[in-house]
């Protein structure tokens, strides 16, 4: 029994529809029960094709390396697996879903999830004391998915379903992206209060701001499909200081 939730090794991924486009080029990462782990990167360095790639996104294809999940091969088992499994991909688009309701959405999520269907009276004590928790109306959870949402709120359904969820690993990819500070601190504030020893973030993110309030263990700065660097959050701050040159002209 280890305490390892994620160990990805010398991962190497492309498109699925244009197999010569490889994108991630031998990346190895491995995330402990509990830690937070940043992926911080350029634009186009390979971010969002290892989030969907660790969740299963057949869009991307893996040519070789091995991704587990609690000492399990998760490489080639479906989506809807691995999120029985524990894994949650927060978007960095979140798409609208007009006529269902974030409500609807959540239950059949859960579900899906657990393999059996919470009872009404249970689901509604819980939906109701995890928006109480994230300091959220009940209104908006009657809303229909981000129909309409802001970007703030598109993020912060993205916090409820974790919520509810309760993932062992969630990534959450760019969830800071087009945030003010006041929307940016109200998802930081959700993040804090859901985290729990039982779960594993892999935050990505390009700005090491959002990383203010949610301090990770670990940084890895993801350059052209390989982790370039790895280090603490003073990492993140070398970031701030001096953007991404310095390592990209290393
Ligand atoms: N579906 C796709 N079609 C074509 N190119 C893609 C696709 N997905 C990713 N790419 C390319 O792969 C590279 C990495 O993209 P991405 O993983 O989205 O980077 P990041 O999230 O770090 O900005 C980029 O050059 C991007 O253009
Ligand atoms: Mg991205």
């Amino acid at each position: 029994m280890t305490n390892t939730i994620l160990e990805i090794n010398d991962l190497k991924v492309s498109l699925t529809e244009k197999p010569d486009i490889s994108i991630i080029k031998g990346l190895n990462l491995s995330i402990k029960k509990g830690e937070i782990h940043a992926i911080m990167g350029p634009n186009g360095s390979g971010k969002s094709t290892l989030a969907n790639t660790i969740a299963g996104n057949p869009m991307y294809t893996i040519d070789s390396g091995i991704i587990k999940l609690n000492d399990e091969d998760i490489t080639i088992i479906s989506p809807d697996e691995r999120a029985k499994r524990g894994i949650f991909l927060s978007f960095q688009y979140p798409i609208a879903i007009p006529g269902v309701t974030m409500v609807n959405m959540l239950r059949s999520s859960l579900k899906a999830i657990r393999g059996t269907e919470p009872s009404a009276r249970e689901f509604i004590d819980e939906l109701k004391a995890t928006l109480a928790t994230l300091k959220m109306d009940e209104a908006f959870a009657r809303r229909y998915v981000n129909d309409g949402f802001s970007g703030g709120e598109k993020k912060r359904a993205e916090i409820l379903q974790l919520g509810m969820i309760k993932p062992k690993l969630a990534i959450l990819d760019e969830t800071d992206s087009g945030l003010d500070v006041d929307a940016l601190r109200a998802v930081a504030d959700g993040i804090n209060t859901l985290k729990t020893p039982e779960m594993s973030i892999l935050m990505i993110t390009h700005y090491e701001r959002i990383l203010n309030y949610v301090t990770p263990d670990y940084v890895h700065i993801l350059v052209d499909g390989k982790i370039a660097k790895s280090g603490g959050f003073e990492l993140a701050k070398e970031i701030e200081a001096n953007g991404y040159d310095p390592i990209l002209n290393a």
